[in-house]
């Protein structure tokens, strides 16, 4: 299935260079999706003699991780719920996370300013569910308003969405952007200012030791090294700690029964997102919704959910986009933002509010490494140890890792003789005494390539609408010749060579 999300389809592209040959660098940024933009902007925008050298390097394009591929609203609050943060930590710790993201958006709103139009405007999000959350809606309020953020009640929602069973938070002068619009002309900015960005230049080899970054075709060393790559590439501890969850959303036009401008969160039996774009002359409506763990998800039953649902609520409609991502939650409800053992700053545990925890992450490293500490950089730091606050999440996580490791090793394995998979159909195949993850193309091409994760060694599962191998421990994602795509795995799925058709032994 083809899937581009609205952002992508209606933002201009980019355009850089590759990296070639080997450069140093005074700050290295790996990843172009907000954090590293930002970074490289905020960086980029200082006047000698602070300036630092910063080459940004990205795998694909600029946006097309995660931000490209999100819903690009920007709130104070986190999509967990308030209540759960002042349950966890303290109210206090939820004023501060209002604050320093309320900045956050505030800083964005200010650089968009100096953009070309990238679509922000502030907004109301409004926040409900049916019956059965009426109490929590109620919990959620007094949260907010400890939290420092204003906020009213409502009764209803205007039709056509969901109606409200429980009261309807309405939290102002939030906002919303159009994400690819936004990060594409930001880099464009770092780069007038002087930050070197690179595209399609992955980073397949880490010397943390020497602060080195090899690419296909060249290197990078430099005294700071800035993984802003959603989650770390190779073995962090964090990794053990983040749940990894896929969303999917879908866009269609409607010049009519649209909502007006605002974040629509509508939860209960069924979750519900809901905002508009206006882009080319046109009134797109978006919708996303509940999100499902990585690898053991029916992709396809999932995204056919969620066509239902905004058929259910805006009628029939001609989808116009399809796109998927994953998010990475923090075990404790918050983000893990700073230096790890070894010095290498990390920006991961977004969960689904990362377009503004991705600024915050920014804009924490910039003053990090301009030579200001910040004081929310303290809760946030990757190596805080809070066994209550995350505990559940914790144990939840790894029993699900350990689970998926056993299951996958010993029993549910899907055999299936080469020879009868279809154009279009993958399976794991056991021929010649090796196990395949297998996929044949649309156009008949026979793809074979190892089913074990490179990252720790879990068993990698088909995703039936982005046509890929996904791995449902920690969130590494490959295409079906096995290139890695995204997650902590640097490298890919091992090539098979493919044994001749019909030579499976299973059947
Ligand atoms: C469906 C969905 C909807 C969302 N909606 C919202 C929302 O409305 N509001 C909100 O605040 N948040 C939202 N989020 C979360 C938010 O989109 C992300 O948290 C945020 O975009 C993360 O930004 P990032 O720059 O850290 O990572 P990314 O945007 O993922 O950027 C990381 C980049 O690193 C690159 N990279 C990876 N590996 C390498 C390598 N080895 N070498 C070089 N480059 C590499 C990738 O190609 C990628 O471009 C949503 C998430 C999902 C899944
Ligand atoms: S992502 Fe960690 S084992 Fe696959």
């Amino acid at each position: 299935m083809d899937t581009l999300s609205l952002w992508r389809g209606t933002a201009p592209p980019t355009g850089y260079a590759m990296l070639n040959g080997d450069v140093t660098a005074d700050v290295l940024i790996i990843g172009g999706g907000i954090t590293g933009v930002t970074l490289a902007d905020l960086l980029a925008e200082q006047k000698t003699p602070n300036k630092p050298k910063v080459v940004l390097l990205e795998a694909d394009e600029i946006g097309t991780g995660t931000t490209g591929n999100s819903t690009g609203n920007l709130y104070q609050t986190v999509s967990s719920g308030m209540a759960d943060l002042v349950s966890r930590w303290s109210p206090e710790v939820a004023r501060q996370v209002a604050a320093e993201r309320g900045a956050a958006i505030a800083f964005i709103e200010e650089r968009c300013r100096l953009l070309p139009d990238v679509g922000f405007r502030r907004c109301n999000l409004y926040k409900w569910g049916d019956a059965s959350s009426a109490k929590e809606i109620d919990k959620e309020f007094e949260a907010l308003q400890a939290a420092g953020i204003a906020v009213q009640r409502q009764d209803s929602v205007p039709s056509p969405l969901p109606p409200a069973g429980s009261g309807v938070l309405v939290l102002q002068d939030q906002a919303q952007f159009q994400p690819q619009a936004y990060v594409a002309a930001l880099a464009r900015r770092a780069a007038e200012a002087g930050a070197e960005i690179h595209e399609h230049s992955r980073v397949i080899d880490l010397d943390l030791k020497n602060r080195r970054a090899v690419t296909a075709s060249g290197s990078v060393t430099a005294r700071e090294i800035i993984m802003a790559t959603h989650t770390p590439k190779g073995v962090f501890l964090v990794h053990a700690e983040m749940p990894v969850h896929r969303e999917y959303a879908v866009a269609f036009e409607s010049q009519d029964g649209a909502p007006g401008p605002g974040t629509f969160w509508y939860g209960g039996s069924e979750q519900l997102s809901v905002r508009t774009l206006q882009a080319g002359g046109k009134q797109y409506v978006v919708c996303a919704g509940q999100e499902h763990k990585v690898g053991i998800h029916n992709a396809t039953a999932a995204l056919l959910a969620l066509e239902n649902l905004a058929k259910k609520y805006f009628g029939e409609r001609t989808i116009t986009h399809r796109w998927s991502a994953q998010n990475y939650r923090g075990a404790d409800g918050l983000p893990y933002i700073g230096r790890n053992a070894q010095g290498i700053f990390i920006a991961t545990g977004f969960s689904t509010d990362g377009l503004t925890w991705g600024t915050v992450a920014a804009r924490l490293a910039a003053a990090e490494l301009l030579g200001h500490k910040a004081a929310f950089a303290d809760l946030v730091r990757p190596n805080r140890l809070s066994p209550v606050k995350g505990a559940k999440a914790i144990v939840e996580e790894n029993v699900t890792v350990v689970k998926q490791l056993v299951k996958d090793y010993l029993t549910g394995r899907q055999d299936e003789k080469l020879a009868q998979l279809q154009p279009g159909d993958s399976a794991i195949v056991d021929a010649e005494g090796e196990t395949f993850a297998a996929y044949r193309s649309p156009a008949g091409e026979l793809f074979a390539v190892s089913n074990v994760c490179p990252h720790l060694g879990c068993k990698v599962h088909w995703n039936s609408v982005e046509t890929t191998w996904d791995c449902p421990c920690h969130g590494s994602r490959f295409r079906p010749d096995g290139t890695v795509i995204e997650g902590p795995a640097l490298s890919g799925l091992k090539r098979k060579h493919a044994p001749p058709l019909g030579g499976g032994d299973a059947g």
